[in-house]
């Protein structure tokens, strides 16, 4: 199994423990936590456990969410990945696609093209039958993202006693 990949402007690979500042100075910052709940952490310590987290899904599925690194700079830039999610909108598990940048690096095409090439990576080699995704209605830019990648809002669920957006994929859209 591939642990890193390249797109012409990214490399998108595994998740590590030297990550844990990165992660920190996008998971403390409000801007982006404003269609995830509105709940940003408030120590390193809370980052090094999700990175402990992610890197346990490596193990136990394969996959998960894997860093964003900027190819010329080496600087990190966020999240992108397929993760296998269990129990939502009346999924069992399904491979979920998802995508967090830091904002100076919003609005340059960043995360279409990490999530795209997530997307093209799970149907060509994990040969998954469909992608899904869900998204907060106010959430626009993801929307974006995510048709972008060929995915189309299917239903409008329930999640948390809040609407969400369904999205999904077989590939040939
Ligand atoms: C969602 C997110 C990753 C998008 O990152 P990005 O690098 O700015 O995305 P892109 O540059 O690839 O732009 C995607 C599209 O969204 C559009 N867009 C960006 N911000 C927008 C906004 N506020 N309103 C409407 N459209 C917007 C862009 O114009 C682009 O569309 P286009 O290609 O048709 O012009 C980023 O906003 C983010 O990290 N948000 C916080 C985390 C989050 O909400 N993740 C998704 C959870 S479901």
């Amino acid at each position: 199994m591939k642990t890193s990949f390249e797109t012409p402007r990214l490399i998108l690979r595994e998740l590590r423990d030297s990550d844990d500042t990165g992660l920190f100075e996008l998971d403390s910052d409000p801007v982006v936590h404003q269609y995830l709940g509105g709940k940003p952490v408030t120590s390193i310590e809370q980052c090094r456990n999700v990175i402990a987290m992610i890197r346990d899904q490596y193990r136990q599925h394969g996959i998960g969410r894997w860093a964003v690194i900027h190819k010329e700079t080496g600087e990190f830039m966020g999240w992108c990945g397929l993760k296998v999610e269990k129990n939502v909108n009346g999924r069992n598990r399904f491979y979920d696609l998802g995508y967090r940048l830091i904002p100076r690096f919003w609005g340059m095409g960043y995360a279409t093209e990490s999530a795209k090439a997530w997307t093209d990576f799970g149907f060509s080699e994990l040969n998954l039958e469909t992608i899904c995704a869900y998204t907060s209605p106010g959430n626009l830019a993801s929307q974006r993202v995510l048709e972008h990648c060929g995915l189309r809002h299917t239903e409008t669920f329930l999640y948390e006693g809040e609407p969400e957006f369904w999205y999904e994929t077989n590939g040939n859209n």
